[in-house]
């Protein structure tokens, strides 16, 4: 498993804040993982360019391990969600591999990307993704997609791999929080284990990299003993019988655009006037 030491995002402004961490660690750059994304008022060549540069300054760290696109949506820079028509997501794969190019980061990758995105972006690239972020947990499983990225060579990362444990995504399902979930209480019970750490092994065993966000450092050593925990094929059968194909990150509504066409749980807009990507 790789841990992601920071997973970055600059539009929440954090990076600075990060950086300051990194640097009170005093841990050798080569120790540490770095990820960051690229936003989407960003996806013009010139500015994916700038915001790479900004993130790397914020950060203090030289160079990223790995920079994402984070969504397969471009808006018009400055002007809100409203959609850049102009810009590709070719466009700005091509900006992405010059990135590469100018060593800003070791490797690139997407994120949110339909099936369809990727093999658009699969069909024309020169330097290829290293790896595919999306949201995938026992909720929302897409094993189909998991192993399609395995067949082509593109890592998955797994995000909210806790499902709806982030407070955020409170009301966004109607499900229970998976750390109540009977079938979970009592997997976790027979491997004496916490639900937390029996969730996370499986993602883990299904090989997918799990990066679990904790503020509580008494979490965060929990996480890391999933990867003392795995499961037979019998219990893998059973775990996969659990998929609710609920999805919990989907501003698609808010955008006015279907995303996730292929995928399970694809944006539903009630209006016509949205849009398929
Ligand atoms: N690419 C994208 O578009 C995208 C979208 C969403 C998220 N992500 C990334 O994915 C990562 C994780 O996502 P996430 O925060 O949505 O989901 P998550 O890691 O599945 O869940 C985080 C929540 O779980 C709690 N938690 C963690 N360990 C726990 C434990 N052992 N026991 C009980 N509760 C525990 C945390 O609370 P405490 O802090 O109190 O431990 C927090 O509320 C982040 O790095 C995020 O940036 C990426």
């Amino acid at each position: 498993m790789r841990i992601q030491n920071t997973e970055l995002n600059n539009t929440l402004g954090n990076e600075d804040e990060t950086g300051k961490g990194i640097r009170a660690a005093n841990v050798p750059r080569d120790k540490l993982w770095v990820t960051s994304k690229l936003w989407n008022a960003d996806h013009r060549p010139n500015e994916a360019t700038a915001a790479i540069q900004k993130s790397i300054k914020d950060l203090g760290v030289g160079y990223l391990d790995l920079y994402l696109i984070h969504w397969p949506v471009a808006f018009v820079p400055g002007e809100g969600t409203k959609i850049d028509e102009d810009t590709t997501i070719i466009d700005t794969w091509r900006a992405m591999e010059n990135i590469a190019r100018s060593n800003l980061t070791r490797k690139i990758g997407i994120s949110n990307f339909s099936r369809r995105d990727v093999e658009t972006i699969m069909r024309i690239c020169q330097i290829c993704p290293y790896a595919h972020e999306f949201e995938t947990h026992p909720y929302l499983q897409q094993q189909e997609f998991v192993d399609y990225h395995k067949d082509i060579g593109v890592k998955v990362i797994a995000y909210s791999p806790l499902a709806n444990t982030n407070p955020v995504y409170r009301g966004n399902d109607k499900l229970d929080p998976i750390l109540q979930d009977p079938f979970w209480v009592q997997l976790a019970q027979k491997k004496n284990a916490t639900i937390a750490q029996t969730v996370l092994a499986w993602g883990h065993q299904r090989d997918t990299v799990i990066i679990p966000k904790s503020v509580s450092e008494k979490h965060m050593m929990e996480n890391l003993r999933a990867l003392d925990i795995s499961f037979t094929e019998d219990e893998m059968r059973a775990i996969a019988k659990q998929d609710k194909k609920v999805r919990m990150n989907d501003p698609g509504r808010k955008w006015g655009l279907k995303l996730f066409a292929d995928l399970d749980d694809p944006t539903q807009l009630d209006a016509e006037d949205g849009r398929e990507l």
